[in-house]
């Protein structure tokens, strides 16, 4: 019986129309109310410390914090739109952040996955904790979805 339920529970998951018993803040553990909507993204991943002690992105991608030099400024929604979507890495060139509907070629979400084919080092640099897999389920899926900026 629970190998059923576990499959009947898997395949809502993978879609990300979360169904059975599981809610969506199970998934996202230390940020409960993050949904695949690119303020909500800026407000608990970008401009926040999380519970599991992970550091808010803006804390060293601001102008003249550690990150300055990636040009990539992730402090307010507006700010951190236009640095992703469509634009590319300064330091990997060819790369592109984020390309709507294409997470797993967006270069954003290898930087935070830890790979494959990245420059520098996994983020939040340098040792984490990084981003959960409920976290980058929610990132991935905005992406899928268009990155719109909303
Ligand atoms: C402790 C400081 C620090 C934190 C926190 C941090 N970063 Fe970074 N980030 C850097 C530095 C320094 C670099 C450039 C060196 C490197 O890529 O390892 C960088 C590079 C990047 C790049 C690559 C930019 C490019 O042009 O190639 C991305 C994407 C990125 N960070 C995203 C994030 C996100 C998203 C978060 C939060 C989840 C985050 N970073 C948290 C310091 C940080």
């Amino acid at each position: 019986m629970r190998h059923l339920r576990l499959f009947v529970c898997a395949v809502p998951l993978v879609l990300f129309s979360v169904g059975c018993d599981e809610k969506l803040s199970d998934l996202t553990g230390p940020t409960p109310n993050l949904s695949p909507t690119f303020s909500s993204i800026q407000k608990d991943i970008f401009s926040t410390q999380d519970s599991s002690g992970r550091l808010a992105c803006s804390s060293c991608h601001l102008p003249g914090g550690a990150a300055a030099g990636t040009g990539l400024f992730l402090t307010d929604a507006a700010t951190s739109y236009a640095a992703l979507v469509g634009r590319g890495s300064r330091l990997k060139p060819g790369e592109t952040l984020v390309i709507p509907g294409d997470p797993d070629n967006s270069y954003l979400v290898r930087k935070l996955e830890g790979g494959p084919n990245i420059n520098g080092l996994r983020m939040p640099r340098t040792t984490g904790p990084f981003l959960t897999e409920g976290q980058m389920l929610v990132l991935r899926r905005w992406i899928k979805e268009g990155a719109a900026n909303n």
